[in-house]
């Protein structure tokens, strides 16, 4: 890398961190109406990042949280890159769980502690502090870049795609960027090349208009809870095989050769099984854990409330009784008729003496990009180089990022995840936390990369 880009890093890692620290300040939970102004504040700090650099920026207003736009052209026949990112949250509860709070970032044990620290506020910034190393040392950087980070992601990218649709020739590039995944293992870099794609709804079951005596009355009214309770155990068989009508027809399965690319990767399950705290793995029969996270569909409950969920007992029969449900897609299922599907399937078995209703929040299809692309190869030599390691794992994940495909459907590119964070961070949990070397050595990697794209084309 340029000794005056290496040096630029050197000098200002303590001032990048410090930065950071200021936008995980802002919380930004897309899902809570009431954070409406921090989002906005949040656009505003990534916006001023980038238009301080000479980046033509804007914030662009959406019907949902802004998305912040900003383009570097200044290196005429070199390649476009598109950095995409998320400056949204998953909301912090259980607050009473977190041992410094969500949103004053804590740095404890060489972790950064603080909600999005990993996911994505933290890796995201990777790549614009690489772009100021470039700009502030060199004067100019060996690609052009685009940056789309928006404030949905959380949520379903609702937005995102009307956006991307409406802006088709401006967003033109030749490959995207995202820092959104996660490591193999701590030290042991990886490129994702397939995530799962998602389902996610609703279902509430109404009986009486109240919640009941249940002396007086239960036993003469259906039980909200326990007509969901019936809905839910009906999604699983014993095998773990999901049952609503059709939902495997489109999988594509995994050939024998990829089955063994994930051997090979020497999975620890003694150690997943004690960082999780479970004594026993579970899921569909005949696949390994890998295979079940990656490369086969799932069928989760999120969350349940029925009832009385306070201290000591209550006698009541609910009035009502919620479940949130998100199925996990890979290849080639549909998220829109499976989504069509689901509903049919609880509605048909909800007792007609429970009112059904069913709500469709977001879907996307899973994603898998050709292992054997030269840009992946690119990455990798940025990222072994950063990392000081000598191999990156080719690996696919089971998590969600609705974007990548829309960029293939729209903009017609592939994207590069690059995971500086770890699996064990707890995104989505309480502590949520990023390692501080990571972040620094995502800086580094990114500061590569835009060489190492910008000599593939020559
Ligand atoms: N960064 C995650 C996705 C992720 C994490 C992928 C780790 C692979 C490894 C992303 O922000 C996320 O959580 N996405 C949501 C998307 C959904 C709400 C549409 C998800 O996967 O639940
Ligand atoms: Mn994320």
């Amino acid at each position: 890398m340029h000794a005056s880009v290496a040096n630029y890093l050197k000098q200002n890692s303590d001032r990048f961190l410090e930065e950071l620290k200021e936008l995980l300040r802002i919380p930004t939970v897309s899902a809570d109406p009431a954070c409406k102004p921090h989002m906005r504040r949040g656009a505003e700090f990534i916006h001023r990042q980038l238009a301080d650099l000479g980046f033509q920026a804007e914030i662009v207003p959406t019907a949902g949280h802004p998305i912040v736009y900003a383009e570097w052209l200044k290196a005429p026949g070199a390649p476009t890159v598109m950095v995409y990112g998320h400056y949204d949250v998953q909301p912090a509860d259980p607050l009473d769980l977190w041992t410094t709070p969500p949103f004053e970032p804590t740095i404890r044990d060489g972790l950064l502690f603080a909600r999005g620290a990993t996911d994505d506020k933290g890796q995201m910034f990777t790549h614009i502090k690489s772009a100021e190393a470039w700009l502030r040392s060199v004067g100019s950087l060996p690609v052009n870049l685009k940056y789309v980070i928006e404030g949905e992601e959380e949520v379903g990218s609702r937005n995102l795609e009307d956006f991307l649709e409406a802006n088709k020739d401006r967003l033109k590039c030749d490959v995207a960027v995202v820092s959104d995944t996660s490591q193999y293992a701590p030290g042991q870099p990886a490129i994702t090349y397939g995530l799962r794609g998602i389902l996610a709804v609703e279902v509430t079951l109404t009986g009486p208009k109240k919640d009941l005596h249940s002396g007086i009355f239960g036993g003469a009214v259906a039980n909200p809870a326990t007509g969901i309770a019936r809905l839910i155990a009906s999604l699983h068989d014993d095998q773990g095989r999901i049952q609503i009508p059709g939902f495997y027809d489109q999988v594509v399965e995994l050939t024998a050769a990829e089955r063994q690319q994930f051997r090979d990767l020497g999975f620890d399950e003694a150690a997943f099984k004690a960082e999780l705290g479970i004594t026993e793995v579970a899921g569909e029969a005949g696949y390994s854990t890998i295979e079940r996270r990656w490369a086969r569909p799932t069928c989760e409950v999120n969350g349940l409330v029925s009832g009385y969920t306070g201290v000591g007992p209550k006698t009541i029969v609910p009035s009502k009784a919620t479940v949130k449900i998100t199925c996990r897609l890979v290849p080639d299922q549909d998220p829109h008729a499976l989504t069509a599907a689901l509903h049919q399937y609880l509605k048909a078995q909800c007792p007609r003496s429970l009112a059904f209703e069913f709500t469709d929040y977001h879907g996307c299809p899973a994603f898998v990009f050709d292992p054997n692309s030269p840009y992946i190869e690119a990455a990798s030599e940025a990222v072994r180089e950063a990392w000081g390691v000598d191999r990156v794992r080719l690996i696919r994940e089971g998590g969600s990022i609705p974007v990548v495909q829309t960029f293939k459907d729209v903009l017609g590119v592939d994207t590069l995840l690059l995971g500086w964070g770890l699996n064990t961070d707890n995104l989505h949990s309480p502590n949520e936390h990023f390692t501080v070397a990571d972040f620094h050595r995502g800086i580094e990697a990114s500061s590569r990369l835009w060489a190492k794209l910008a000599a593939m084309k020559s």
